[in-house]
């Protein structure tokens, strides 16, 4: 059986390799993609059709429930009912604290953790129905042993694995998983935002001494897609390079 897996953030930096992994074990994947950003969405879908996948895009504002609501209604007559569920999306606005502005902890709290109720809300129920369904929350070292910088993007982090850990229970009796995978850091386009010495000061305290590459984090997001991992809900897989051990 085809299942059907929609990405957020599906054309960022993990988002990419997660698309790709799960389209490669046989997934019919679509990517979501901001609706600002329907000329890179257009460039992605090509170079991915060079590389020989068959992807589909999708804009919408995971920020923004009735966006998201329209989003998911759409992917339904394009494609049917999403089995698999990736919450990817997400932004940084780093700042210390003491300069940190509402606007800065309002966006990321809005991107990286309202979206996940906006898109999980819209799928939950038909996955309940149809007594299968897998969400994968994608958090971050961060959200487990916070950051200097980072007050806005660790709350939202740590608020996702809660919200994991609460579903969890609510799917568990229904064939409905859902995990957080927590990413250390990855060598992306966010990670290269940072200033190089904040970058090689970060590299030289993880234990591997390497960032990771977004398919090691698309590995674990494709064994908590498939079936194997049926019996795994409510847990929180680090893939960090030793970075945070607990
Ligand atoms: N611990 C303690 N003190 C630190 C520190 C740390 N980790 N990092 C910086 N400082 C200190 C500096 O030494 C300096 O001290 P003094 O004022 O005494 O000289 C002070 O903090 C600098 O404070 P400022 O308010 O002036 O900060 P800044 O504007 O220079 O930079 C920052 C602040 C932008 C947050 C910068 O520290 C930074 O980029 N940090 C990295 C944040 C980070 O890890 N982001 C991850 C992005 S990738 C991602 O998020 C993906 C993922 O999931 C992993």
């Amino acid at each position: 059986m085809t299942r059907i897996a929609l990405v957020t953030g599906g054309i960022g930096g993990i988002g990419t390799s997660i698309c790709t992994r799960l389209a490669k074990d046989g997934c019919t994947v679509i990517a979501n993609h901001h609706p600002s950003e329907a000329d890179a969405a257009a460039a992605w879908k090509a170079d991915r059709e060079a590389e020989g996948f068959r992807i589909d895009t999708i804009a919408g504002d995971v920020s923004s429930f009735d966006d998201s609501a329209r989003m998911i209604k759409e992917i339904a007559d394009r494609h049917g009912n999403i089995d698999i569920l990736v919450n990817c999306a997400g932004i940084t606005r780093d700042k210390t604290f003491k300069k940190m502005e509402l606007a800065q902890w309002e966006a990321v709290i809005q991107v990286n953790l309202n979206s996940v109720f906006n898109v999980t809300r819209q799928v939950w129920e038909g996955m309940l129905e149809r007594g299968f369904g897998r969400i994968i929350n994608i958090s971050s070292v961060n959200g487990q042993r916070g950051q200097f910088g980072q007050a806005n993007y660790s709350a939202a982090k740590a608020g996702m694995h809660g919200f994991t850990m609460a579903l969890a229970q609510e799917g568990a009796a229904k064939g409905v998983t859902v995990n957080t995978v927590s990413p250390g850091y990855v060598e992306t386009a966010m990670t290269l935002a940072m200033d190089d010495t904040v970058r090689n000061s970060i590299i030289s305290g993880i234990p591997m001494r390497r960032m990771a590459q977004p398919d090691e984090i698309a590995a674990a997001i494709a064994f908590l897609a498939s079936d194997q991992s049926a019996y795994m809900t409510g847990a929180n897989l680090p893939v960090n390079g030793g970075l945070f051990m607990h």
